[in-house]
This record gives structure tokens, sequence and C-alpha cells, in this order.
């Protein structure tokens, strides 16, 4: 009996060495450790020992069986640390981020200023919070004048605004300059509007800024031509409306044909075949001087436009609100 011992104790060692998945482990543990297993049948022969022998058998046959049960114990834990094969299966596709787009305002501006930059102009920033100065005093816009009332201002104290337009970006960069100019300076600005289709507390600009000596009103009158024609199509003409800017003399406002009817006349544009853009002219006398150059000796034309308006007829957007409430089913189509 001592013999069959060692026997089961030699071939379970071979065996446990072989095993190296739990699953082998558990058969093994049925083999030997089971009702029916080979430790149990040991322990059931003792039975046919002479009594006297029982005691010891019995001993050395527990001890077989506390040796397997430990045996298998330490190999099962460790086992585990090795990473079961379904866990990675590098055979699956991967699974792709959702990938983020370019707001449709940031698409249009992007496109503004690429065909500025290709033309000689560099891009200038400025505050959104901003002095009462340059939003208007240095604009030539003095305080009490009507001409306040061009713009619902939002007015922090007495001196502090939020800007009202991109304009004031122009005397700060001629304060820090001296000609030529040629910037742009895109931006957000603020009006106090009662938000609807196409009115928002905030929106986006683009000021323009071209000094030098013997700029005149018909580099204006080309390069927003050419703009138009640009953004829209070859067949999309400008048309310039005398108006009054305080900060340009003269001054105009320009429009381009419907993008819609092409300048037919539609719902769109109510027949006219033209939607506003914005306002331009020759910068005014007293704004030179408010920067310190000479009249006599340069010219200039300046100009504005509302990006938001100009993405509204580029995408066939509606209502400006939908620019600002960060819908996914709307940013996605773009
Ligand atoms: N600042 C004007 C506005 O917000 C737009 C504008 C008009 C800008 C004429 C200009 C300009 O530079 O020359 O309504």
């Amino acid at each position: 009996m001592k013999e069959q011992i060692e026997r089961i104790r030699a071939e379970f060692q071979k065996a446990l060495a072989g095993a190296d998945t739990p699953e082998a482990l558990d058969q093994l543990r049925v083999q030997f450790l089971g009702r029916k297993g080979k430790v149990q049948q040991l322990l059931r022969g003792l039975g046919q020992l002479p009594p006297e022998q029982r005691p010891e058998v019995g001993r050395l046959v527990n001890a077989l069986r506390d040796q397997v049960q430990q045996a298998l114990k330490e190999k099962k834990a460790s086992l585990k640390p090795a990473v079961p094969r379904e866990w990675l299966d590098l055979t699956l596709p991967g699974r792709k981020p959702p990938v983020g787009k370019k707001h449709p305002l940031t698409q249009v501006l992007d496109e503004i200023k690429a065909f500025f930059v290709q033309r000689g102009f560099t891009v200038a920033d400025g505050p959104e919070v901003e002095t009462d100065y340059y939003n208007f005093e240095a604009l030539n816009i003095p305080r009490n004048h009507p001409a306040r009332d061009m713009q619902d201002t939002l007015y922090i104290t007495q001196d502090i605004v939020l800007r009202t337009h991109t304009s004031p970006v122009q005397i700060r960069v001629m304060e820090s300059q001296q000609p030529p100019v040629r910037i742009i300076a895109p931006g957000r600005v603020y009006r106090r509007d009662t938000p609807d289709a196409s009115h928002s507390p905030f929106f986006h600009q683009v000021e323009g800024l071209c000094v030098d000596r013997g700029v005149s009103f018909g580099d204006l009158k080309a390069i927003i031509s050419e703009f138009a024609r640009e953004l829209f199509g070859e067949d999309i003409h400008v048309r310039f409306r005398p108006s009054f800017f305080p900060f340009t003399e003269p001054s105009l406002e320009y429009d381009f044909n419907c993008v819609f009817c092409r300048g037919k006349g539609c719902r769109v544009c109510k027949q006219t075949g033209w939607m506003e853009i914005s306002g331009a002219g020759m910068v005014d006398p007293n704004v030179f001087k408010a920067v310190g150059y000479d009249p006599d000796i340069y010219t200039g034309y300046a100009f504005g436009m509302g990006v938001d308006r100009i993405a509204m007829l580029k995408f066939g957007i509606d209502d400006i609100r939908l620019f600002f409430e960060n819908d996914l089913r709307f940013l996605n189509q773009f």
C-alpha cells in the first residue's frame, strides 16, 4: 500500500508539471481528490489492511491528500496573473474615437483670413472689454453725439464697454506702428439686442484696414469685389451704397448678390437680389489725427464684415442662434 501511495504521488507530480491552465488544474483535482478520485480510493482501501497498520498508512494517505490540495492551490495562484487569452483579441478592428470638426464660423473665418493673408494683410487682435476711448472717441464718435445711437452698447462702467465693433483694433494697431498698415482684425463683438433669428447679443466681425501713401477708393472697391467672388463665386457682384460712419469719409455700405437666387430675386433677399454685408469707407482724417498719422501724407480704407452673416449665406442657415447653441446635430452637418 505504501508503494501505491508513492506511485500516486509521483503520478500527481508529473501531471501537475504539465498542467498550466486553470481548467487542467480543475481536472487534476477531480482526478485525485474527487469522490471517485485516486486518493479517495486509497482511503477506501484502508479497510482491508490489518488493524495495526491502519493508523500509519492512514496518516500517509492523509499527508498525500494535504500535499495534493496544497500543490493545486499554489499552482492555481501562480497561474492567476497570466492574461486569459480571450481578454485581448488583437484581430478585432480598433474603436474609432469620434473626430471633432471646426465650428462653421471658424471654417468661414479661416477662409476670410486666408483670402486677406494671401494679399499681404496680417491678423491683429484687440480686447473685447474696451475703453470708451477706443470704441468711440478715437473713432470720431464723441460723447453725446447722435452717432452713438447707431449701436446699442453694453456699458460696464461709464468708461468701459463691451466692444460694439472690431473698429477699435484699427486705433490700437495704428497707435503701435507707422504706415504702411495692412491688417484684418477678427473677433467677437457685443450689442444690447434681444436674440431672434437675425440678432444675437454677441456676434463676430472682421475689421479691415489698409493705410499707405496713395491708397484709393478704387482699391477698396476692388478688394471687396474680389472677396465676394472668391467666397461665393464669379457671378456674385457687389453693390456699393453711400452711407455714413463717423470714422470714414466718404462711407459706404456694400451688398452682395443674393447667393441663393444669384441676384434674380427670391424670398430670402425679399425679391431685391441683394444681401447687405457691412460698411466701409476711406479713413476719416480725424481718426488719423487721433493716432498721430499725417492725413496730408497718408490715405487708407477700412471695412467691416459680419462673419455670422457670411456664414449664414454660405451654408444657408436661417437662424443666427444656431451658431451658439452647440447642438451637435447642427454642428455635425458642416
Ligand atoms: N464698425 C461698423 C459696424 O460695426 C462697421 C464698419 C463700417 C467698419 C465702416 C468699418 C467701416 O471699418 O469703415 O457697424
